[in-house]
């Protein structure tokens, strides 16, 4: 492969043909193997969008005045989402790009909004659940905010005394996750509103995943708490369009109660010698593909084709959790609120679960693995339904491999996970993923064959996997279970620095 740019430019069909080869090697989401990442809700609707993607292919959401068709597609989006979040008249909300992009500009705006009010704030912070979303530790990190975890009761649901603790007068933003990526539960949003209500601080729900699928979870009869904006003292919600909503990827919306948030999210320069420059969003350039893509999955599914996928999804969650706990030595985290499902071994099956995802991994499955407490998360969709069976079956023959191989968990995988998610010193594990990290972005990266975790240079963890194996594991583990002990219920995560 060439490692400078063409001296002529290659042929299409040829061009096509690399990239179908440089395929071969991903993980295959078509067949249902792969959890989280994509959701397709068919090969129909993946088609329209794809048109309405080409469409705009071209066509840039930086200046709403050059292509008011964009600027107009995504007031109807924002418009759309805040009536299925129960919005009201005033509710003003933008796309962005993803989640994340929602999320750091959902705490900008709190932080700027903050600071408008107290021009002597000069240490902001946000108090958001132990399970929040990664990207406040990002925001917290880009924008100079700190993020104060508030810990967890049984549920997996956050403890909103804990949060009342932690506020204090530099506190700009309460958070709750509608549900929370790990576990799949929505926290209690009530709870937290009132009491960002009662400090008269905003308060932002991360629907990021639920967002586009908790409405029709509601409709089609579960229970479920309120979490939107019919809660009093909701401010803000981020909700993914390109999730659950079926839109390309690049498609997220981001509401607000009112301008009087959303103002202190937007970005105007005026000296600048390119001109008057103004931006609602982190972007200069707004890719017109996502928005148009993200209008036309909306209008194309409409209410009944979401509540069908949501329907399809939530049964096949429920036939999944309900196979793994009839294994007998797998348990649940949480009971879900949608179709999240994260499992761990039992205690007493003396089953190792990473060792178990190894297992699933050797079968083809594209596994999650979640620390804190250790645990496969799956996000079902309705894609899967039809690959719930195999899955279980392949757990079954896992779990029937272990109880007679019982030192597996002190190899490859099993093994590397399982300590990165024990060592006490984080500093140790960030560095070791800084060193993958440098690597995978580095001058070898377009190398052939490269392989960032590869035997020449493997980093601090995996030599100590190789050189003492199932004896570090099981001295991080009396090391895990001492502290555990000592200091029961302790924060696990802590602010990015
Ligand atoms: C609850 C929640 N918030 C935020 C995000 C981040 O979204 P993105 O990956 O689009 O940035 C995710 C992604 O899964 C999520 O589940």
């Amino acid at each position: 492969m060439s490692l400078t740019l063409p001296a002529r430019g290659v042929p299409h069909d040829e061009i096509l043909d690399r990239l179908k080869d440089l395929r071969e090697g991903d993980a295959d989401w078509r067949d249902g193997r792969v959890f989280s990442l994509v959701y397709h809700a068919s090969d129909e609707h993946g088609e329209l969008v794809r048109r309405a993607h080409n469409l705009f292919f071209s066509e840039n959401g930086l200046n709403p005045m050059a292509f008011k068709s964009l600027h107009r597609m995504e007031a109807e989006v924002v418009r759309m989402t805040a009536s299925m979040l129960h919005g009201g008249p005033e509710t003003v909300g933008t796309m962005t790009s993803g989640g994340t992009e929602s999320i750091l500009l959902a705490v900008k705006a709190a932080r700027d909004r903050a600071r408008h009010k107290n021009k002597k704030l000069t240490r902001p912070n946000i108090v958001v659940p132990e399970t929040v979303h990664v990207a406040f530790d990002k925001a917290g990190h880009y924008f100079g905010c700190e993020v104060r975890f508030a810990k967890l009761d049984a549920s997996m649901r956050v403890d909103v005394n804990d949060m009342a603790q932690l506020l204090d007068a530099n506190t700009v933003l309460l958070v709750g996750s509608a549900p929370q990526y790990p576990h799949g539960v929505v926290d209690p949003i009530d709870r937290i509103a009132a009491l960002a209500r009662k400090h008269k601080i905003p308060c932002h729900v991360d629907a990021c995943i639920g967002g586009f699928f908790l409405p029709w979870v509601e409709r089609l009869g579960y229970p479920l708490p309120l979490w939107d904006f019919r809660v009093p003292g909701v401010t803000s919600i981020s909700a993914d369009v390109h999730k659950f909503g079926y839109a390309p990827k690049g498609a997220s919306v981001l509401v607000y109660k009112d301008m009087d948030h959303l103002k202190h999210q937007f970005f105007v320069s005026t000296d600048w010698p390119g001109g008057i420059y103004a931006s609602p969003t982190i972007a200069g350039t707004r890719p017109g593909g996502a928005i148009a893509g993200a209008w036309a999955s909306m209008m194309a599914m409409g209410e009944n084709g979401y509540l069908d996928h949501v329907d399809r999804a939530m049964k096949a969650a429920k036939r999944l959790a309900e196979g793994i706990e009839a294994t007998g030595k797998l348990a649940l985290v949480a009971k879900p609120d949608m179709c999240i499902v994260s499992f761990t071994t039992k205690a007493d099956s003396k089953l190792d679960v990473f060792a178990l995802a190894d297992r699933l991994e050797d079968r083809d499955w594209l596994v999650d693995r979640q620390q804190s407490p250790n645990c496969v998360h799956c996000t079902v969709t309705s894609h899967h339904e039809a690959r719930i069976d195999e899955y279980l079956e392949d757990l079954r023959s896992a779990i029937a491999y272990l109880e007679t191989h019982p030192d597996h968990h002190a190899r490859g995988n099993a093994a590397m996970y399982g300590m990165i998610a024990k060592i006490p010193f984080r500093g140790m594990v960030k560095q070791s993923v800084m060193d993958v990290m440098e690597k995978l972005y580095g001058p070898r990266a377009a190398e052939p064959g490269f392989d960032p975790m590869g035997q020449d240079d493997e980093g601090v963890v995996m030599r100590l996997v190789k050189s003492y194996g199932g004896r570090a594991l099981a001295v991080l583990d009396r090391v895990d279970k001492l502290r555990e002990r000592f200091t029961p219920g302790k924060k696990r995560r802590r602010a990015v620095t």
